[in-house]
C-alpha cells in the first residue's frame, strides 16, 4: 500500500495503469513467439498526410529548428485560432492559445497554472488515469465524481456537492467509455461552474471522432459571455486527429487574458517552447481537411465491425457515441477485470486494459490505500478499435472464443 506521507508529491502518485499494461504487454511479447494483438492502447492504424512529413524535413533542411516563444509559432496560433473558431465555434485569439508538446503537458500546464492550495480538482469516476497523476503533482486535491446510466457526469451529485475552489474535468468524447455529453448536459454542466465559481477544464483530445450526434465544444456556450468572465479552459490535441501520437503536438486554449498569462509562465519554466519542426508540421497538417474525415470514418467503421462481431456475447453493454474505446463488461464469465485481462492476454494473445486503472478513487490520506477502486469498473474492460482492421478482427474473434469458454 502507497500512502501520502512527509514525501515529495511523485510519491503519492499512483502509477499509470495505462503505462503498466504496456509494459506487461512488452513483456509478454519478449517470450512468445508471435506477438499480442494490442487493443489495450489507443494507437490508430491510420499516419499523418505526407504533407506533415515533406514539412518537417523542410522545417529540418531550413533550419527552421531553433527556439519559438513558450506559447508557440504565430503562424502555428493563427491557424489555431481559425481552427477554433470555424470548427469549434470558440471567441479566442492568439494569446490565449499555446502549442504544447502534446495535450497532456497542455492539461498539466493548466493544472499547474489553477492550483492554489486547497483547491479541488473534480474527476470522472471512470477517467483517464493521467489526470489524477497530474493533479497530485500539481499540488491539487483530486476527487471523483459519479457517472449516470449513460456513464456522463451526474449533474445533480454535483450540484450537490459543497462550496469551495473547484475544477471540473470534463472528457467528451470520453476515454474510456466513449459517451459523449450533449449540449444540454454541457450548458447545464457550465451554468453550474458559473454559478459556483469553478473553473473547466475541457479535454477534447476526440473531438473528431463523433459518430452519431453533434460535435460541440464547451467553450463555444459561453463565447457570448465577456472574457473577462470565462471559466473553460480546452485541450486538443494532433496525436488523434491526425494519427500523431509519437510526434508531440497539441495546444489548449485559456479562457481570460489572466488565465493566460499564468499558462505562459508555467510554460516558459517547463517547457521553453514547443519543438519547433513538429510545429511547422502542424500547420501543415491543419491545411489537410480530408484527413480528419478519412481518419474519423475509419474508425467509425472499426466501431461498427466491433459491434457486430460482440453482438450477443454480452460483453458490449453499450455501442460508443466517439472516441476510440469501447467498455466492455466481463461480469458474466465470472471472472474480475483483472484476471479476465491477464488470461486473455496468456491463454489468446489477445491485450485488453483492464478498467480498474481508470477507476481508482482518491482522496489519498495517511491512512486510505490508493488502490481503493470504483467498484463499478470491477468487471470493466477497455478496448482500443482505432488500430488495424484485420488485427482487430482477429482480435475480437479470439476474445469472443476466450469469453464463450468461460461462459461453459
Ligand atoms: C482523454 C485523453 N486526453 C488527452 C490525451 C493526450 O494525448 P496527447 O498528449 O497525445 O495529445 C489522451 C491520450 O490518450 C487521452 O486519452
Amino acid at each position: 500500500m502507497t500512502t501520502l506521507g512527509t514525501e515529495a508529491p511523485a510519491a503519492s502518485v499512483p502509477p499509470s495503469s495505462v503505462h503498466e499494461v504496456f509494459r506487461a504487454v512488452d513483456a509478454y511479447d519478449a517470450h512468445q513467439k508471435s506477438p499480442a494483438i494490442r487493443l489495450h492502447v489507443g494507437e490508430p492504424a491510420f499516419r499523418p498526410p505526407p504533407s506533415v512529413a515533406i514539412a518537417i524535413a523542410t522545417a529540418a533542411a531550413a533550419g527552421r529548428t531553433g527556439y519559438t516563444t513558450a506559447e508557440g509559432l504565430g503562424e502555428l496560433r493563427t491557424a489555431l485560432v481559425r481552427k477554433l473558431r470555424e470548427h469549434n465555434g470558440h471567441d479566442t485569439d492568439v494569446d490565449r492559445v499555446f502549442v504544447t508538446p502534446g495535450s497532456t503537458q497542455g492539461l498539466q500546464a493548466i493544472m499547474q497554472s489553477l492550483a492554489a492550495p486547497g483547491t479541488e480538482i473534480l474527476l470522472p469516476a471512470l477517467h483517464w488515469p493521467i489526470y489524477l497523476q497530474q493533479a497530485l503533482l500539481a499540488g491539487l486535491l483530486p476527487a471523483t465524481y459519479p457517472l449516470d446510466d449513460h456513464l456522463r457526469p451526474d449533474l445533480a451529485a454535483l450540484a450537490g456537492l459543497p462550496a469551495g475552489p473547484k475544477i471540473l474535468v470534463v472528457n467528451s468524447p470520453n476515454n474510456p467509455s466513449g459517451a459523449i455529453c450533449d449540449r444540454r448536459l454541457l450548458s447545464e454542466l457550465l451554468e453550474l461552474a458559473h454559478r459556483r465559481g469553478w473553473w473547466i477544464i475541457s479535454d477534447e483530445a476526440y473531438e473528431h471522432f463523433n459518430y452519431d450526434g453533434e460535435v460541440l465544444s464547451l467553450a463555444a456556450l459561453e463565447a457570448e459571455r465577456d472574457v473577462g468572465e470565462r471559466r473553460v479552459f480546452s485541450a486538443f490535441t494532433f496525436s488523434k486527429s491526425y494519427g500523431m501520437t509519437g510526434w508531440r503536438l497539441g495546444y489548449v486554449t485559456a479562457p481570460t487574458p489572466r488565465q493566460a498569462s499564468l499558462l505562459q509562465v508555467v510554460q516558459e519554466a517547463t517547457i521553453v517552447c514547443p519543438p519547433q519542426p513538429i510545429q511547422l508540421a502542424g500547420v501543415a497538417a491543419l491545411a489537410d481537411d480530408d484527413a480528419i474525415s478519412r481518419n474519423s470514418s475509419f474508425v467509425r467503421a472499426n466501431r461498427d465491425l466491433m459491434a457486430r462481431a460482440l453482438r450477443g456475447t454480452g460483453l458490449m453493454a453499450t455501442v460508443p457515441e466517439g472516441g476510440w474505446y469501447a467498455l466492455l463488461d466481463c461480469a458474466a464469465t465470472g471472472l474480475d477485470a483483472d484476471t479476465f485481462a491477464a488470461r486473455l492476454l496468456a491463454e489468446e494473445g489477445v491485450a485488453l486494459a483492464s478498467a480498474t486503472g481508470f477507476a481508482l478513487r482518491p482522496p489519498f490520506s495517511a491512512d486510505s490505500d490508493l488502490n481503493a477502486i470504483d467498484p463499478s469498473a470491477r468487471h470493466l474492460l477497455r478496448l482500443a478499435f482505432c488500430g488495424d482492421r484485420n488485427a482487430l478482427l482477429e482480435g475480437l474473434a479470439r476474445l469472443v472464443r476466450f469469453t464463450r469458454r468461460q461462459c461453459r
